[in-house]
């Protein structure tokens, strides 16, 4: 997958040069470019920003550098593949479905904001869509930018190596996930789940599963109404609740 970030800030993107990121670059899974629109503002001071029409306090990023830095990135590649993202705290929440559909395309550009934000005729004719990390507004958008180029990594397949699956992560499926443990089997008193030691795979995985139902239960309950339960599924919660119930 190819992603490119268009930011006045390239250098806040060192988090991507490490671990599994990293890793998933070296492997050619991933080819991440940052695009600096400042280097598509052609005036003598290759401005960026200027004071908001109508007034009002703080600078607004001009259209034409991210216009042309967008194009720059986007020329070679068909439009079928490709989303253009905006990162905008007004924008859709991102979700893990959110992050599964990003996944499917074979080229991302993202979009980073500054200051009081982006000319409003980018939102309105060049992007696909604008997206929000969360209810919160931040001083730019390179960390959504980023939050979203690893969330979306992570679904590639290769990027997490054989040992690891998504599938098994929380919201993957629409539930939080069950604890882990490893050695040691004590510490400071506290012992692992008996269970775990057993060697029981069947009984393990209902446990597992039991575990994700019931912190989905407590911390998330909403979550539950988006999922589609089994019959076994049913039969936990029902246990969950009269455990809870001290029953
Ligand atoms: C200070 S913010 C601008 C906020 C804007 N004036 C508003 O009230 O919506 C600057 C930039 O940070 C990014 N940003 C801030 N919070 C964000 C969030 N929660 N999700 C995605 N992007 C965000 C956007 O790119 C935005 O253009």
């Amino acid at each position: 997958m190819r992603i490119d970030i268009i930011s006045l800030f390239p250098e806040m993107f060192s988090p991507l040069e490490h671990s599994i990121m990293k890793r998933a670059q070296e492997a050619n899974y991933l080819q991440i470019q940052v695009t600096n629109p400042r280097d598509f503002a052609f005036d003598k001071h290759r401005i960026v920003d200027d004071a908001p029409f109508g007034g009002g306090a703080g600078m607004v990023m001009k259209p034409e550098p991210i216009y042309r830095a967008v194009e720059s990135v986007t020329k070679t590649v068909e439009k079928a593949t490709r989303r253009i993202i905006l990162t905008c705290p007004g924008g859709t929440p991102l979700t893990q479905a959110k992050v599964k559909e990003l996944a499917s395309f074979e080229h991302l550009v993202f979009i980073c904001g500054h200051y009081e934000g982006i000319d409003g005729r980018v939102r309105e004719h060049l992007v696909d869509e604008a997206i929000s990390i969360g209810d919160y507004v931040l001083t730019g958008g390179e960390l959504p930018a980023m939050v979203m180029v690893d969330a979306v990594a992570r679904m590639v397949p290769g990027v997490l190596g054989s040992g690891a699956s998504a599938p098994e992560d929380s919201f993957y499926n629409g539930l939080l996930e069950y604890p882990h443990y490893t050695r040691p089997r004590e510490f400071n008193g506290w012992e692992v789940p008996e269970i775990l030691l057993s060697g029981h795979h069947k009984e393990i995985n209902r446990w597992r599963r039991k575990q994700s139902l019931k912190n989905t239960l407590e911390r998330r309950p909403e979550l539950l109404e988006n999922v589609e339960l089994s019959a076994e599924d049913k039969k936990l919660l029902v246990e969950i609740k009269q455990e809870q119930a001290g029953g």
